[in-house]
């Protein structure tokens, strides 16, 4: 996206870059005070008579400097949280106010551009709806979709711009992720998608893609964390020839952890940290019922992390998941995050495209009660129903039935 947009939060922002600035200016003045006190003590040892008055100047230019970063800094802590309280009040306001705002706060300057362009769609394509208390709302958000080249994240990616995101930053490793990106801006009819090509697991890749997606489109606030990998082989395979056992390679092992397990949870937790930190400046503490959500997660489980053979470490990391969805669900409600975790199964996607026809018609069709592989497209229906559904956690099994032997 070429044009740089109007921030989503519009006062919280002004608030933050506000803040940043005093601390500039307060940083700078603590500089200037640092370098010159050094010349201090030699004016303060003795010396001649007629360095008094200089040293005298010099400690009052000193006093007045610290007096006057002081007394900037009180004026900017007061004059924030005053700014805070009436963004908090208005924040906090019945939905039926802020429907329809009364005069008085249409008056008031820092009462009015307050919180995120009311959502007109609620998650949904087709009927757009009245927003609810609690409900986290699709439209006007920005969301951050790994592995968004292809397969799922690309289906999930595009039915979030088609359901009125604000922006959806698509990650890849594979730079066909900006080819995907313009088709998706294409189809929806405006620049919504924002390819970035890069490691999901470089903690450095990860901030600067929040530090990026922040200044370009506002806070995330939903985290479809899709980039995943296989290493498919047994745990323990011997050689027939020579009766020899070798186990499965430890490398494989963690590469497949490394991207399928710890990245996705680090992608959650970078979105909640920011979000925490945000309601932290904001003034707001635990999150209120009376709410709107804050944000949500949803990670790619599997079928697999009920045990598959051949998939190891595949079923060990999504497995994983599970564990880490259920932990961030309990704490990341604290902060109006929601997490959850979905399960597809067999979906027609390259990566399960590339377990070959033979595999697909032998192991999984027949185990199906759909007899078909699931589209991507399906997955990322569900996958927006649990981002909009505030009643929605936990896990939900999209698996069209697959129900394989022992
Ligand atoms: N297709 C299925 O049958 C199926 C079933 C259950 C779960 N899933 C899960 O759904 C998610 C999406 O799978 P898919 O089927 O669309 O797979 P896919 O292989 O089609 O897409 C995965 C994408 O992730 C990207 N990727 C891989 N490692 C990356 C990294 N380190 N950094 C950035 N990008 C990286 C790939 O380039 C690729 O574009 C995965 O987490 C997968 O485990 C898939």
């Amino acid at each position: 996206m070429a044009s740089k947009e109007k921030p989503v939060n519009v006062f919280a922002e002004l608030i933050s870059a506000l803040r940043a600035a005093a601390d500039q200016n307060i940083a700078a003045q603590s500089q200037v005070l640092e370098s010159w006190s050094r010349y201090l003590p030699r004016v303060q040892q003795g010396g001649p008579a007629w360095l008094a008055p200089l040293r005298q100047l010099h400690q009052g230019w000193a006093d007045a400097v610290v007096t006057l970063a002081r007394s900037q800094q009180e004026m900017i802590d007061q004059q924030f949280d005053t700014a805070i309280k009436s963004f908090e009040s208005v924040w906090t306001k019945p939905k039926a106010a802020d429907a329809s705002p009364a005069p008085a706060a249409v008056a008031q300057p820092v009462a009015q551009p307050v919180v995120e362009p009311p959502p007109s769609v609620n998650g949904s394509k087709a009927s757009p709806t009245q927003s609810v208390e609690g409900d986290m709302n699709i439209a006007q958000r920005v969301a951050v979709v790994t592995g968004a080249a292809g397969g799922i994240g690309a289906a999930v990616a595009k039915d979030l711009a088609q359901r009125g995101a604000r922006a959806v930053v698509m990650v890849d490793l594979n730079d066909a992720v900006n080819e995907t990106a313009k088709a998706i801006n294409k189809e929806v009819g405006r620049d919504v998608a924002d390819a970035v090509v890069g490691d999901t697991s470089d903690p450095d890749f990860r901030a600067r893609v929040f530090d990026d997606a922040a200044s370009r489109h506002g806070m995330v606030r939903i985290c479809v964390p899709a980039a995943g990998i296989t290493r498919d082989a047994l745990s323990v395979r011997v050689d027939k020839e020579s009766g020899k056992a070798s186990v499965y390679p430890i490398e494989d092992f963690r590469k497949v952890t490394e991207v399928n397990l710890i990245a996705p949870i680090y992608w959650a937790m970078e979105m909640l940290a920011r979000i925490a930190e945000d309601r932290r400046r904001r003034g707001l503490k635990r999150w209120e019922p009376t709410e709107e959500m804050e944000g949500a997660v949803v990670f790619l489980g599997s079928v697999s992390s009920q045990g598959n053979k051949g998939q190891i470490s595949y079923a060990v990391a999504k497995a994983g998941l599970e564990g880490g969805a259920a932990t961030l669900m309990k704490e990341a409600i604290f902060h109006g995050v929601r997490c959850a975790i979905i399960h597809p199964g067999f979906t027609d996607t390259p990566m399960a495209r590339a377990l070959g026809d033979d595999f697909l018609n032998k192991y999984v069709l027949p185990f199906t009660q759909l007899r078909r592989l699931i589209r991507p497209e399906e997955i990322a229906d569900a996958v927006c129903f649990m981002v909009s559904n505030s009643a929605v956690s936990g896990e939900l099994w999209a698996d069209a039935g697959w129900h394989p032997p022992a």
